[in-house]
């Protein structure tokens, strides 16, 4: 992989000979000619400096009045953004006026000819100071100039890299880039789906594609045997840091696999990619740890884990259990005990060196307790002589809430939280703490890229009001080898499920990819056999009527011989993301939409033409009339 600082050969055209970053001490003495930005421009009277700016670097350039008159002239009138190419000699800087921060800050530009390409308006924002603060919206409305600050710049860079890697590792393990189309059916994916009315078949729509998922198993059914795809999706759902309503992943489908096969190539391409784009930063644990949705929702409440920490959860039952001696939960508080007798969890985490924290601190852990859904939170502080203090010690007694602390692996000055309740709430609650202190303490090491893997996910959740299972990820994973006689003996009327059925407790051969604590990726082994995935679509509620209607091609496609296949899709806007240091995904795409799902540069989504709308048989009912 090139080094993205060095200056790149073979980019001369008509306005220059070289980029504003390629020009060294080397070639003092030559001539050149540059074209780019006015980036900042000293008037010293007889000397004038311009810092000429593209995306490749900056240059100074110094135009002299009595050298160059004409040149002067023209340069006092050039104002920062302005479009100008100047040619001149390449000149070593004087002594002591050398700039070693820039890879060019050994030399300037003498210039003896300016030429104003284009004029420019103030910009609304500073583009040269990279430091200044500046309000999200107008960086969205003005993208184009955001865009040509630096640091916008090499995002931009390392997403390209990013995906040039992610193709070149695919390209050398036989796998095809084929491109599937966005004018498709409904693939279900979770979210609501984009549609596109047709002109052609009046009353009739297209769905934008939340997935390629159909066509790339087809594709495993029409013999492809690996596919790939930078693809573009789109879901309607709620927008967060992490979520856009269009975004990238990297789609990829392999047959005659399994779980380990998959699971394997996809890890060695991680790290293929995450070295060539990112050599600096230190991958953790290689291989990648593999938890199973149970273990990571035990250890880390979350089947996201960051793994770059410890500050596990601690089940603190036994301790509690073993105060009485007919094993009943009897700690003399109420609260735990009531959890533990109700069939709940108590369980802990240990936060490092917040022993003493005030009052007020506790109160705001409390609240955001609370805030995840857990009815209280309950804390121990171990102090610097070794006791534990805390509103809780008078009714565990000291002997007691010694032993909790100690089983929480608390040491002097550690902070222990503990929740009481059903055990999805306490795995939750106390995951969503851990990550968020994680963060706040600083215990995540921000250089360090800590993958790990999720897998064995349950297949189905019930769906309480809709009384049937529903896929907890897509509906076409396979269940594990082991489990699949939980969906074949699942008796009774498939379209009547009840919570009871056995194939509630089936694990599906799904696994999800976790980088730093953001689910990267998803994946499965797919249902390929014809018979099951009928079996598992009307465990899911779907009537025959409704399948066929959703999966026709697919279900008939299984009649033709499909074989064992598989495979997973990553976020490639996370990925850079988290490559580039950065919590949200819009920092690492071009044109982003905001919260509300508008773009703020090109003013989409807006009201449609009435020819439009007629010619597809249109009419909006029931929207609140905008001109008011
Ligand atoms: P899934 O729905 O888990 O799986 O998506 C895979 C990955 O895509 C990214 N992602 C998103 N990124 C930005 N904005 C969004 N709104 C968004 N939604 C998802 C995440 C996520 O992990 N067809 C399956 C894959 C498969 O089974 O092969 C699928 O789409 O990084
Ligand atoms: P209470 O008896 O409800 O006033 O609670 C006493 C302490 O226990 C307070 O610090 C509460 O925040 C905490 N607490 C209450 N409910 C829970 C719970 N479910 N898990 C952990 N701590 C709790």
């Amino acid at each position: 992989m090139s080094d993205p600082t060095s200056p790149v050969a073979g980019l001369a055209t008509p306005y220059r000979t070289h980029t504003c970053g390629a020009l060294r001490a080397s070639d003092a003495g030559s001539p050149a000619r540059l074209a780019g930005w006015v980036h900042r421009r000293r008037d010293h009277g007889q000397l004038i400096f311009i810092d000429l700016r593209d995306r490749h670097g900056l240059t100074q350039v110094v135009i002299d009045a009595t050298d160059s008159p004409e040149a002067h002239e023209i340069a006092s009138r050039a104002r920062s953004e302005f479009v100008v190419t100047v040619a001149g000699e390449v000149a070593r800087r004087l002594p002591g006026t050398e700039n070693p921060r820039l890879p060019t800050g050994e030399i300037e530009l003498r210039a003896t000819e300016v030429t104003v390409l284009n004029e420019a308006k103030t910009p609304p924002f500073y583009i040269n100071d990279p430091d200044a603060p500046i309000d999200e919206t107008l960086r969205l409305k003005y993208r184009y100039l955001d865009i040509r600050r630096e640091a916008m710049q090499r995002r931009l860079e390392l997403r390209s890299r990013l995906v040039q890697a992610i193709r070149e590792v695919h390209h050398a393990s036989g796998f095809v880039e084929v491109e599937t189309p966005n004018l498709i059916k409904s693939t279900p994916e979770g979210a609501r789906d984009f549609i596109v009315p047709s002109r052609l078949q009046p009353g009739e729509v297209y769905a934008l594609p939340q997935s390629p998922q159909q066509l790339k198993q087809l594709l495993m059914v029409a013999g492809v045997d690996r596919y790939f795809q930078i693809a573009r999706c789109f879901r309607d759902e709620d927008l967060r840091g992490d979520r856009q309503p269009e975004f990238t992943q990297l789609d990829l489908e392999m047959s005659f696999v399994d779980e380990a096969t998959v699971m394997d190539f996809v890890e060695r391409m991680a790290i293929e990619v995450s070295r060539a784009v990112v050599p600096e930063r230190t991958l953790l644990a290689t291989p990648f740890q593999r938890f199973t949705y149970h273990e990571a929702m035990e250890r880390f409440g979350s089947d996201k884990p960051d793994v770059r920490f410890a500050m596990e959860l601690v089940d603190l039952a036994p301790e509690i259990r073993g105060t009485a001696a007919d094993g009943a939960p009897a700690s003399g508080f109420r609260v735990f005990d009531e959890a533990l007798a109700g069939g709940g969890r108590v369980k802990a985490i240990t936060v490092p060196g917040l022993g003493d924290a005030p009052r007020s601190r506790i109160d705001e852990l409390t609240e955001a307790a609370k805030r995840f859904g857990a009815r209280g939170l309950a804390h121990l502080s171990v102090e610097a002589s070794g006791s534990v203090k805390g509103p809780i010690v008078k009714f565990l007694g000291e002997d007691l809430a010694e032993r909790l602390a100690a089983r929480a692996g608390a040491k002097p000055g550690d902070l222990v939280l503990i929740v009481a309740d059903s055990s999805a709430v306490t795995n939750d609650v106390l995951g969503r703490l851990r990550a968020e202190l994680g963060t706040q303490l600083g215990l995540a090491d921000p250089d360090v890229l800590a993958y790990a893997w999720v897998h064995r996910f349950p297949m189905y959740q019930w769906d309480v009001e809709n009384g049937r299972w529903d896929a907890t990820h897509n509906p076409f994973s396979g269940v594990l080898p082991e489990d699949e006689v939980l969906l074949t003996t699942t008796s009774g009327d498939l379209a009547q499920p009840t919570p009871d059925d056995p194939a509630g407790r089936a694990r599906a051969m799904q696994y999800d990819i976790v980088l730093n604590g953001w689910e990267l990726g998803g994946g499965s082994v797919r249902i390929w056999r014809h018979d099951l995935l009928e079996r598992s679509f009307a465990l899911q509620g779907y009537s025959r009527e409704r399948m066929q209607n959703m999966f026709g091609a697919m279900l008939e496609a299984f009649e033709y011989g499909a074989p064992p296949h598989g495979g997973i899709a990553l976020g490639i806007d996370r990925w850079a993301a988290l490559l580039a240091y950065q919590v949200n995904i819009r920092e690492v795409m071009a044109f982003p939409k905001t919260q509300s799902g508008s773009d703020l540069m090109l003013d989409a989504p807006s009201e449609p033409d009435p020819a439009q709308l007629a010619e597809l048989g249109l009419q909006f009912v029931g929207v609140p009339n905008r001109t008011g």
